[in-house]
């Protein structure tokens, strides 16, 4: 037996994970970093950060749990999907990686429309444009940042760019490379026709391998700062979503998770591809070769709990919050809660959008607004519920996963509002459990990603839909389905102002 490190890297921070290769969790470290908004729908981190918190939190576990350098077979990354680390020639950083919830690209997704007609994008990368995506920052970087467009070299996403400075060998993973909106999802190959109509050059785009498969092996340097040996392969790896899936047994078609981190995510896995018109539905490739998933991004989830605790001055704790909103009856005595703080992706595809409390009264205070939250963010997920429902997916439950998914209230009210069953699993580690599973896989200590984590994850315990609330959330979900389409162009305009 041995060890497996998931390395995840996230938003807020890196996250190592140590885990038997038996399956059992040994312990995690968790180092943070800061991220930047430089302007209003701008979000920007700095990759050396990233790097220097991956160093701390590999070395953190290895002293930590006192873990041989020998023992290790392998170490996996996952991380936060699309956001853009640009390098030159030598592999230098030439500006902050603008983000997957950056929204600064309206612009570049109208332009890529306008170019590709809506079915050959489809047909070619099987997803629509979108703000948070790869193609829209690199044309943003070209058009208002001409100077570093002519420095740039590769294009890596962060946990590609960490891969390269642990091992020296630059690749992209191919369940983060799906992200870009420049690889045929199908294939799995760099999209020719979309590079040629953006005149993209296709060699800043790195090779494409596989999550399992080993892209490299720790050299050196880095052995010297982390206490792993040299030679300790280290694989492909995954999406956060991605690995959210391999890290939560959604490895099965007909199989779902709802993740509840920064973003909300409702993800379903796929044995084949589908081609959906609906416009902000994701179709990416899963970490099983061959397999995909498609998914719903809203993206302020738990952002939006974390934004209204900051707002009454962080002064009570998330349980302390959901308790006080626990007392409050569903529907928060009139109080909807439109969780569009950062734009919305799925879905209106809309990055003007805006958080709103409609119907707000004198007799409202923060456990209202509390629970008014939680509820909205129930009621986006319905939106991708209907969405993914339509797109073919036929499940009855969702394995739970993330930070808002330790609140029993939150779970309790998205199985109401959904009708689905929420699922607990025996251990939630997310997609830094992931990673090590794929690392494990690709050092030879477990036989296939489906086999491993279908064996170490189990259902423990179900939220079901409250039969109470349902009847509440038929009714409420109908007045939160009108207030987008009513407010949109009152959203269009305010942005004006901002
Ligand atoms: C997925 C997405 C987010 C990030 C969060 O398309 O943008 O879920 O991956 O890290």
């Amino acid at each position: 037996m041995g060890y497996l490190i998931g390395l995840d890297i996230g938003t807020s921070a890196v996250k190592a994970l140590l885990l038997k290769s038996n399956g059992s969790v040994v312990g995690s470290v968790t180092e943070e970093y800061p991220l930047f908004s430089p302007r209003p729908g701008w979000s920007e981190q700095n990759p050396e950060d990233m790097w220097k918190a991956s160093v701390d939190a590999i070395r953190g576990v290895m002293t930590k749990y006192s873990v041989s350098p020998d023992s290790v077979l392998g170490l996996g990354l996952s991380g936060q999907m699309h956001s853009s680390v640009f390098l030159d020639e030598q592999y230098e950083v030439i500006r902050p990686a603008i983000l997957w919830n950056d929204v600064r690209t309206s612009a570049q997704c109208r332009f890529i429309e306008q170019t590709v007609d809506p079915e050959t994008l489809l047909e070619e990368v099987c997803n629509p444009a979108l703000e948070g995506f790869t193609l829209p920052k690199l044309l943003w970087l070209r058009e208002h940042e001409p100077e570093n467009y002519q420095k740039l070299r590769w294009l890596v996403l962060p946990k590609d760019y960490v891969r390269f400075r642990l091992t020296g060998n630059i690749a992209m993973e191919v369940s983060d490379a799906a992200g870009m909106l420049m690889m045929n999802v199908r294939s799995q190959v760099w999209s020719k026709p979309i590079l040629e109509s953006f005149d993209i050059p296709d060699y800043i785009l790195p090779p494409i391998v596989g999550s399992s498969e080993v892209a490299g092996t720790i050299t050196p340097e880095v052995a010297n700062v982390t206490g792993l040996k040299v030679g300790t392969p280290v694989v492909g790896g995954g999406a956060d979503n991605a690995c959210g899936a391999v890290g939560s047994g959604v490895v099965i078609p007909g199989r779902g998770m709802v993740s509840l981190g920064t973003s909300g995510v409702l993800l379903a896995h796929l044995a084949e591809p589908k081609l959906i018109t609906s416009g902000t539905v994701h179709m990416f490739n899963s970490c099983l070769p061959g397999e995909f998933y498609m998914m719903g991004v809203m993206l302020s989830a738990g952002l939006s709990l974390n934004w209204l605790r900051s707002q009454f001055g962080n002064e009570k704790s998330y349980a302390q919050m959901t308790e006080e909103a626990a007392a409050v009856p569903p529907a928060s005595r009139g109080l909807v809660f439109l969780p569009y703080l950062t734009g919305e992706r799925t879905p209106h595809g809309d990055a003007n959008a805006r958080g709103s409390f409609v119907g707000l009264s004198a007799t409202h205070g923060q456990a209202e607004m509390t629970r008014a939250v939680l509820e909205g963010v129930a009621f986006g997920l319905c939106d991708s519920v209907e969405l993914l429902r339509s797109a073919g997916w036929n499940g009855t439950s969702l394995r739970a996963l993330g930070g808002g998914a330790r609140s029993p209230l939150w779970k309790e009210i998205i199985a109401s509002a959904t009708g689905l069953v929420l699922e607990e699993i025996n251990i939630d580690e997310g997609p830094a459990l992931g990673a090590a599973i794929l690392a494990g896989v690709g050092s030879g200590a477990y036989a296939s990603v489906l086999q491993a984590s279908d064996s170490i994850i189990k259902v423990e315990r179900a939220v079901e839909p409250n039969k109470e609330w349902m009847k509440v959330y038929v009714e409420l979900y109908q007045v939160y389905k009108d207030l987008y389409p009513a407010l949109k162009n009152s959203f269009d305009r305010l942005v004006t102002f901002a």
